[in-house]
């Protein structure tokens, strides 16, 4: 895949008629070109909700970029959003351990904490805090348009909690907090960067200035991944709850038994078909991916192979990847200590940030007292 395709993207923008993600799309260029003339103009935050283990699906699709823009220079700060977690179920679940297994994904994958800032909702009071200020520019109306907050109602089967409802306003604090300018997400978080830019549109025209040269908070813009969306071994969206993904620390002879089941079909001659065949090509895709090669040579590669020459080689081409990741991330898991060091420094770090916006919300709003 050549750096400047977009041909994910495509796909993505011709099957929608919406203006706004061909925008975004067209956007995200214009962003990477900037990245690489001046990375150091840009503050990215991106985050994950810790709700179980990160997979191959969220390596190639979100992990990758995330260490690719943090070593390119971007400043860099990742939110495990442990207050997300309560938005669509009752109670924490094992939150600590959750959050700690997230953290040891991040570290073995490269995100760098001497180069990055990770940290917890939390632990960093003043984010929540301007939670209040925010809710007070939005509506009711507007609250329950937020088709991505619907879809989840709907998927989480239950009442809409006033959490739920109101999550984007608090990921806009999230993104507000720290005066990101960039936010990398996949299409389903784009409404939720809409309602961040109104708010901090909104809070400049309602409260004003700390300062009367610069609004508090800058736009935020998406920044659309260009990677391949990476399928589950069944073809459908990988997830664990579906069984069908290969998750970052599992071991070597787990995940080969795992592609062993995975989806094909009846031609034993193998090609790169995502229209046509997608379970096969998604199979060659995570080969592709896993080695740096070209689908389609890989394909040709196996020819009669088959199936089962196909599962043979993504089986190796797996394993061979994340060997090292899985190493690195079995040494992190064995050293609490470690990673209760690195979580701190990052909270610490956020705090800081999140004081400093805070007291200049409060000077906006006329509240220093
Ligand atoms: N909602 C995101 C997800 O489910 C996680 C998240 C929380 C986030 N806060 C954020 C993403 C702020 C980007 C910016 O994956």
């Amino acid at each position: 895949m050549s750096k400047d395709s977009y041909d994910a993207g495509d796909d993505l923008a011709n099957s929608t008629s919406d203006a706004s993600l061909r925008h975004s799309l067209a956007r995200s260029a214009e962003i990477e070109r900037a990245i690489e003339q001046d990375a150091g103009k840009f503050r990215m935050l991106t985050g994950d909700r810790p709700t179980g283990n990160l997979h191959l699906g969220h390596y190639f699709g979100s992990l990758a970029n995330r260490v690719r823009l943090q070593d390119a220079g971007v400043d860099t700060l990742v939110l495990i959003a442990d207050y997300q977690v309560i938005t669509d179920r009752d109670g924490t679940g094992p939150i600590h351990d959750r959050v700690f297994s997230l953290l040891a994904d991040y570290l073995a994958v490269g995100i760098d904490p001497a180069k990055t800032t990770i940290f917890t909702h939390s632990a960093v009071p003043a984010l929540n805090q301007l939670m209040l200020p925010f809710l007070s520019l939005v509506t009711d109306s507007e609250l329950r348009r937020n088709p991505t907050v619907k879809a989840e109602s709907e998927a989480a089967n239950r009442p809409l909690s006033g959490l739920l409802l109101t999550y984007p306003v608090h990921q806009a604090a999230d993104i507000l907090f720290c005066k990101a300018n960039l936010v990398p997400v996949g299409k389903d978080q784009l409404p939720h960067l809409e309602q961040t830019r109104m708010i901090a549109r909104r809070f400049d025209e309602r409260y004003g200035r700390a300062t009367p040269d610069r609004p508090v908070f800058p736009q935020a813009e998406a920044l659309l991944s260009k990677a391949a969306n990476v399928l589950g071994l069944d073809g459908q969206k990988m997830s664990k709850s579906h069984g069908n993904a290969i998750d970052i620390d599992m071991d070597a002879d787990t995940t080969a038994k795992l592609i062993k089941k995975a989806v094909t079909d009846s031609d034993r001659h193998i090609t790169y078909d995502p229209k046509n065949r997608p379970e096969v090509s998604n199979l060659v895709m995570i080969a592709a991916l896993c080695t740096g090669r070209d689908p389609v040579a890989i394909a040709d590669e196996i020819g009669d192979g088959g199936g089962g020459g196909l599962k043979k080689l993504v089986t190796q081409a797996v394993n061979d990847f994340f060997a090292p990741i899985r190493a690195r991330r079995a040494e992190l898991a064995a050293d609490q200590g470690y990673l209760e060091s690195v979580l701190r420094a990052g909270n610490d770090k956020a705090n800081a940030i999140a004081d400093a916006t805070l007291a200049e919300v409060r000077q906006a709003m006329g509240m220093l007292y």
